[in-house]
């Protein structure tokens, strides 16, 4: 691992177990990922939206209305899902402006009109309680408390590591499993694309 990818493996492990600490980690996270968003898009493996896009098949139920891609990047998640559900209204949210930048300049026309990138912290949410009927990470630190408030009854939560445990931003599925079962989530299922995986977690209620 690269020293940046080191330190993004160090924060998650932290803020996992001792999400107040996220404060001290903001602004040099922040910083390191606008660095990186100019040239973000060459850095990535080819395929490393495989296990989520393998996830996104395999949500059960109704499509979601209202979709949210947490620490989207330059967006390429957040399209998939727009792809993937046609009346779906998708945001994607990204602490870093510079890769908020990069995913609204990629965006692509025919999504436009239904896609939208917005700079924030996935830590405090700027949004209503139940907003989204589907929740995604990609390669992203989960902070269990905003996920499981903005998330809809009835909706998803897809957590998903373009290189599995090799991921620098990885949470162990067993982990994930007892964060979201404390918050109320139920209808685990654990997808592997390659050498990617995933998690799908269920917010009980209406849907
Ligand atoms: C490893 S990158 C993944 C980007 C994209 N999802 C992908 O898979 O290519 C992690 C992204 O999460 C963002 N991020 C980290 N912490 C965040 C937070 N608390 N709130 C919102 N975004 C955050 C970073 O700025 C970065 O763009």
């Amino acid at each position: 691992m690269t020293p940046a990818q080191r330190f993004a493996r160090l924060v998650t492990d932290v803020v996992v177990r001792s999400p107040r600490l996220w404060g001290l980690f903001r602004g040099p996270l922040r910083g390191q990922f606008d660095r990186l968003a100019p040239r973000w898009d060459s850095i990535r493996s080819a395929g490393h939206l495989g296990a989520l896009e393998a996830a996104l098949g395999a949500l059960r139920g109704p499509p979601p209305r209202r979709a949210l891609d947490l620490g989207t990047g330059t967006g390429d998640a957040a399209f998939a899902i727009a792809r993937r559900f046609p009346e779906a209204e998708v945001t994607g949210l990204d602490l870093s402006g510079s890769m908020v930048a990069e995913a609204r300049r990629k965006t692509p026309d025919d999504l436009a009109p239904r896609v939208r990138f917005e700079a924030g912290d996935a830590a405090r949410l700027p949004f209503p309680d139940a907003s989204f009927e589907l929740v995604a990470l990609s390669n992203m630190i989960p902070f269990f408390d905003e996920l499981a408030r903005v998330t809809a009854p009835g909706g998803s939560i897809l957590v998903s590591f373009s290189h599995g445990p090799e991921t620098p931003i990885y949470v162990s599925p067993d982990r994930l499993r007892r964060e979201l079962g404390r918050r109320g989530f139920t209808d685990f299922a654990e997808i592997d694309a390659g050498q990617g995986t995933a998690l799908l977690a269920r917010r009980p209620g209406a849907g």
